[in-house]
């Protein structure tokens, strides 16, 4: 069932169950982070498997030290300016938080969500919400209600519908391993926004082989029918008489039906570009095409966020 109702959300997550709920980056797929079987439930849900771990969510900075043991200068500094909103600081846990949620490790990742319904839900509980994105694994994060609906929704009793996703992009994870400042992966807040506040920080490049480093198994996102990157001025001629869709940053072209194109933005916008990305894939996917054929943006700001989506929903593996 897809609602707004806070109240029939929070007695449900009261009872162990898992349900959908809304944040401004992607919907997470959300239970009582305290409770070992509902986490369990979240991974049997999503299909995700047991090594990959889940970000915790709380209302406030004030929850957050309840469950870390310290939040080291650079972290407060970044949590001061970017909590509530799209980041999420790999910290380390206090024994309350199961091995379960964090797969083991001895750092746990924490967000504080700004969305205003995920702020009142979080606000009523009596513990924090493990919540990973509310897709199956390895496809595209669900930015709207019906996303979710359409891939779980008979699985879970209830869609907390928060509207679409403001930001459109998952929270960029940032840790501190030997003290520096670390990107994991990059997200709904810029590399750039991070070094303004903070000065120069490492971004580590996405592997295929280290799942452990978050994020981060190379072939993600992905749609069901192959994306290939490339410029696109080439590509379409290329692919001249096969059943293709092109996902575009600003233009359409003409040698294509409109209705199988998506220009992320025309004005050129990145935020309207990340806003729109995963609605874009999801409904190429579902045309009758055989390809999709895509474009990186310009490496900068949220640009960069959105082609390592894009590189790796064109990643085989
Ligand atoms: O915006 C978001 O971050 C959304 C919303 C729902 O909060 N959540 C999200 O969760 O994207 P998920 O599980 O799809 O991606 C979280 C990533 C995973 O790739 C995981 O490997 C990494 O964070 N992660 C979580 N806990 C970690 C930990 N303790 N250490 C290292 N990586 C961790
Ligand atoms: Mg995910």
């Amino acid at each position: 069932m897809i609602g707004q109702n806070i109240a029939q959300a929070a007695a449900l997550l009261k009872q162990g169950e898992v349900i959908a709920i809304p944040t401004e980056t992607v919907y997470g797929l959300a239970g009582n982070a305290l409770d070992e079987r509902a986490v369990a439930k979240i991974f049997a849900i999503k299909q995700r498997p047991s090594f990959d771990p889940l970000i915790v969510h709380v209302p406030d900075l004030r929850h957050l030290e309840n469950w870390v043991k310290d939040i080291p200068p650079l972290a407060r500094k970044l949590a001061e300016q970017f909590m509530p909103g799209a980041l999420t600081l790999l910290l380390e846990k206090k024994d309350q938080i199961s091995d379960l949620v964090t797969a083991g490790s001895p750092l746990v990742a924490m967000r504080i969500p700004a969305h205003p319904l995920a702020q009142e839900l979080l606000q009523s509980l009596p513990f924090p919400l493990a919540a990973p994105s509310a897709n199956p694994f390895g496809y595209i994060s669900p930015t709207r209600a019906e996303h979710v609906a359409h891939q779980l929704g008979a699985q879970i009793p209830y869609i907390l519908d928060g509207g679409p996703c403001s930001i459109g992009l998952e929270s960029t994870i940032v840790g501190f391993p030997e003290g520096r400042a670390t990107v994991f992966r990059k997200g709904g807040i810029s590399v750039e926004a991070i070094e303004a506040l903070i000065g120069p920080v490492q971004v580590k490049a996405h592997s295929s082989s280290n799942p452990q480093a978050p994020g981060m198994l190379k072939s993600h996102y992905a749609p069901r029918v192959p994306l290939v990157l490339g410029n696109l001025l080439e590509l379409i001629p290329v692919y001249e008489g096969k059943a293709v869709g092109v996902l575009s940053f600003r233009e359409k072209f003409s040698e294509i039906p409109s209705e199988r194109q998506f220009a992320l933005s025309s004005s050129g916008d990145y935020t309207e570009a990340a806003r729109n990305l995963f609605s874009a894939m999801r409904y190429l996917d579902r045309l009758p095409i055989d390809f999709i054929l895509t474009e990186l943006l310009p490496e900068e700001g949220l640009g960069r966020a959105i082609n390592d989506r894009l590189r790796r929903a064109a990643a085989v593996e």
